[in-house]
């Protein structure tokens, strides 16, 4: 038998090479480069004589067609969708595995199923046997949903069988266990993923139903198969959390129908996933007052405010260059919060080792953060515990001075709400006052200009 032409192809951002190669000149990525057979997309096969038909042109001003949408029963879900999903919309769902997307989506599937008698809604796994998921929907107690389940990896089969039906919404759980059998690399490559996914879509846009792909994380933080899925779809939303923890987060990062960066709070309980409709209270219920080294930073994820622990511990360091450690936050921020409170508040912490910690297993990425982790790491080197009553935010600059962030009334109505006493936050200068300006709250706003004036809190 000949042998088969085969290329390389980056799985992060799929550049093409004849050999392998340890590092993607594309992407500067690594260990990314796989081997392929060679796919069809030869572009000297196209034939630019084809007469084409003619588009139609149409003003930009016109009637638009509304979405009505499909409300899940899920509050959360609808929020991080934009208000609920829109029929013939693509939804990725990515995240580690084990972190609950099966779990979500069967509850997603069933939910949808019991409002429409279940004739509609459609839940093929490429992974687990029909026992396994129906073994999860008995413990979840949905046995009894009229969702019409199978088990199955081929997209051609899929596709002959769902054109059939009046689908509603399909879940494909997971897009890196089906396959096309033109496509001659592994279920889980690019080839297949990129084709299946394009296959899937272009029927859920021609039936109109709601189409929900689920995708593994890799190793990087990326959907394997990957980028490349991201752009075809409609809406990608991630599922985030630590294993030991049991809140989940469902985070949007792209959303054609709403906004991106809204955020859907789950625990994970024993039947499931529930929605935690006060997510502060629950991120702060198990922390303990007075304890140095604790500070509490309101903070914004998508348009909710969110009240969550900082833990900084600072210890003597044994190694020559001291360990900074950081669960939930971006470590070159931690590096830059220590540089400035040594060259700017003369501490010194290259004799110590810096843990730092987002209890509940939260990321966070907002630099409204900086300021509560600087309050953290000061209160762990001397020891002193700051206020338990008090909330802070604010971005630090690197001459040291302390910015305003967007947002601040929502961020104090929420420490308000639960029941903090004051709150440190940037200055609130000229304009901003007068326009925007703070609302009276029963809590006291400190406001603090420079980080040199931090230490003052802590005597
Ligand atoms: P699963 O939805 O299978 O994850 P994924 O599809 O993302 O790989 O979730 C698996 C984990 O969730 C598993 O470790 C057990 C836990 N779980 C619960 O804690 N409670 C439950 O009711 C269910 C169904 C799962
Ligand atoms: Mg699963």
């Amino acid at each position: 038998m000949a042998k088969k032409n085969t290329i390389f192809i980056c799985q992060n951002c799929g550049a093409h090479y004849s050999k392998w190669q340890g590092k993607c000149d594309s992407c500067g990525e690594w260990n990314c480069i796989v081997e392929e057979i060679e796919n069809n997309d030869d572009f000297s096969k196209i034939n630019t004589k084809k007469e084409g038909r003619i588009i139609d042109f149409v003003p930009l001003k016109g009637t638009m067609q509304t979405y009505a949408r499909l409300q899940t029963g899920i509050k959360e879900i609808d929020r991080v969708t934009g208000g609920g999903l829109v029929p013939g919309s693509v939804i990725l769902v990515g995240g580690d595995p084990g972190i609950g997307k099966s779990t979500l989506l069967l509850q997603v599937c069933a939910g949808l199923a019991s409002q429409s008698e279940g004739k509609d809604c459609y839940y093929i796994s490429g992974e687990e046997a029909i026992d396994q998921v129906r073994i999860r929907a008995n413990r979840l107690g949905l046995a009894e949903s009229p969702v019409n389940l199978a088990s199955a990896t081929n997209v051609h089969n899929i596709i002959t069988t769902l054109e059939k039906t009046e689908a509603k919404i399909v879940i494909i759980d997971s897009i890196q266990t089906m396959y096309l059998d033109e496509i001659e690399s592994t279920p889980g490559s690019v080839g297949q993923v990129r084709a299946c996914a394009y296959e899937l879509i272009k029927l859920a846009k021609r039936k109109g139903f709601v189409l929900f792909l689920v995708g593994h994380v890799t190793k990087q933080g990326e959907i394997a198969g990957p980028r490349v899925l991201e752009h075809m779809v409609d809406t990608v939303l991630y599922f985030e959390g630590e294993r030991g923890h049991h809140f989940r987060i469902l985070r949007a990062v792209k959303n054609r129908y709403g906004a991106t960066d809204e955020i859907g709070v789950f625990e994970m309980q024993d039947k499931g996933l529930v929605e935690v409709e006060n997510p502060s209270a629950l991120f702060l219920a198990e922390r303990q007052g007075n304890i140095s080294g604790s500070c509490v930073f309101a903070g914004i994820e998508g348009s909710r405010p969110l009240l969550v622990e900082i833990q900084a511990l600072v210890s003597p360091s044994g190694y020559s260059s001291p360990k900074r450690a950081v669960v939930g936050w971006d470590s070159n921020r931690l590096s830059m919060i220590l540089a400035v409170l040594e060259a700017r508040c003369s501490m010194n912490f290259s004799a110590h080792d810096v843990y730092l910690n987002i209890a509940g297993g939260l990321k966070i990425s907002e630099p409204a953060a900086d300021l509560a982790v600087a309050m953290a790491v000061i209160s762990a080197l001397t020891n002193k515990a700051l206020p338990a009553d008090m909330v802070v935010f604010g971005e630090i600059g690197l001459s040291g001075e302390i910015r305003s962030v967007t947002q601040a009334n929502l961020r104090l109505k929420e420490a308000q709400k639960l029941g903090f006493a004051s709150a440190i936050i940037p200055p609130v200068f000229g304009k901003d006052k007068k326009e925007k300006g703070l609302k009276n709250y029963d809590l006291s706003c400190y406001e603090i200009g420079n980080v040199h004036r931090l230490i003052n809190w802590f005597n």
